[in-house]
């Protein structure tokens, strides 16, 4: 097992790499810790949760929600957590980003971790802090940014993960590479999903790369002010796809991801957009769908990241290096619309 301390503004996560949750005991005192795992997660490891205390929600998305995060507290309650109890989140973005967010608000705060079992919570949801839950249609409405005590990661896990939720975190998998690390984006083209699911080692030393890259952009920029916007690369365009045709994220990701190297190729004369929408996919994701950009367009203009009527769009200059370009709203719908017309 290797062990890794990461120092954060208020406080440090400590990342445990090829791990073993059958051991999570020989790291935090069992009788003081309570779980948390959704049901299929459950379903597919009963095995470990023999002797621990742990809370099961439903799974899925529609469950991130407050009336969840109320049941979970009530149950935390009759176990008699206080603030000596660590709260441990075992499952994909939704048990950890809800884990996270009761863990802040419980007694004000209470110790958390997270083991996580999909890849997009691996290499994503788990890392930088960001815990929340969705309100009605608006997703991550509420939340707050704490950092976890320690990140567990035991890949074993990911053998009862559905294809489609491989597919889903490779999306985010490529993006790290696309706008950090080039020979990582090499080492994608050479495998595939099948590779690294029969591969452990591979796909230990994957995951951990992936950790490394999140890691380091969040510890630059914890609060979102530049580098961490990054970290959007495709999600731009990608959440107003994914918000208009109801994809899910992934595929959503790899639509924004080609449209970005397009316009890449429009306003930074990258080159390699062929290269991309290779890689996306021969890990099965797509990257044409017939997008009615109006529409796109419309949720496009209410994001969050939008200042005013000028984008920050995150582009590719090379690949592995990515910068953030203020485009105005104007030019950017001239630009989509171009790209819509050559497909
Ligand atoms: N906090 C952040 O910074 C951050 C970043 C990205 C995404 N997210 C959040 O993460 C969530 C998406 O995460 P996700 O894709 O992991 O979704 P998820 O937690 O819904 O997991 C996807 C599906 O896979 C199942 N599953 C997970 N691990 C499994 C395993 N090992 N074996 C069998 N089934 C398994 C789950 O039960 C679920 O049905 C979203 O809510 C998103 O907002 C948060
Ligand atoms: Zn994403």
């Amino acid at each position: 097992m290797l062990k890794k301390t990461f120092s954060f503004s208020a406080s440090r996560t400590t990342c445990y790499f090829d791990a073993s949750f059958a051991n999570i005991g020989n790291l935090v005192e069992k009788d003081r810790s309570i779980f948390i795992t959704d049901q299929h997660i459950y379903d597919h490891h009963k095995k470990y949760f023999k002797g621990l205390k742990f809370i099961q929600i439903p799974a899925g998305e529609s469950f991130k929600v407050q009336y969840i995060v109320d049941q979970i507290i009530d149950q935390l309650i009759s176990f008699g957590a206080d603030r000596q109890t660590t709260i441990i989140g075992v499952g994909g973005g939704v048990v950890t980003d809800i884990t996270g967010y009761v863990a802040s608000i419980y007694m004000r705060g209470v110790p958390f971790g997270f083991v996580p079992t999909s890849i997009l919570g691996m290499v994503d949801a788990s890392i930088g802090g960001k815990n929340g839950i969705d309100i009605g249609n608006y997703k991550n409405m509420i939340g707050v940014i704490r950092q976890p005590g320690f990140l567990f990661y035991d890949v074993s896990l990911l053998q009862s993960l559905p294809v489609e939720e491989w597919v889903n975190g490779y999306a985010e998998v490529i993006k790290h590479a696309a706008i950090k690390d080039a020979s990582l984006f090499h080492e994608l083209e050479k495998n595939s999903i099948h590779s690294y699911r029969k591969n452990k080692k591979a796909l230990s030393e994957l995951i951990r790369k992936n950790v490394m890259i999140k890691t380091a952009i969040v510890k630059q920029d914890e609060f979102e002010g530049n580098e961490r916007r990054l970290l959007n690369f495709g999600h731009t365009l990608g959440h107003a796809v994914e918000n208009v045709y109801h994809l899910p994220h992934g595929h959503a990701i790899s639509i924004g991801i080609k449209a970005a190297c397009l316009i890449s190729e429009e306003m930074l004369n990258f080159k390699e957009t062929a290269r991309v929408t290779g890689l996306l996919q021969q890990y099965g994701l797509p990257i044409d769908i017939p997008v009615d950009f109006g529409k796109v367009i419309e949720i496009m203009r209410m994001d969050k990241k939008k200042t005013r009527d000028i984008m920050n769009y995150v582009l590719l200059e090379k690949l592995g290096k990515a910068v953030i370009k203020p485009i105005p709203m104007s030019h950017l719908e001239k630009l989509l619309y171009s790209i819509a017309r050559a497909r």
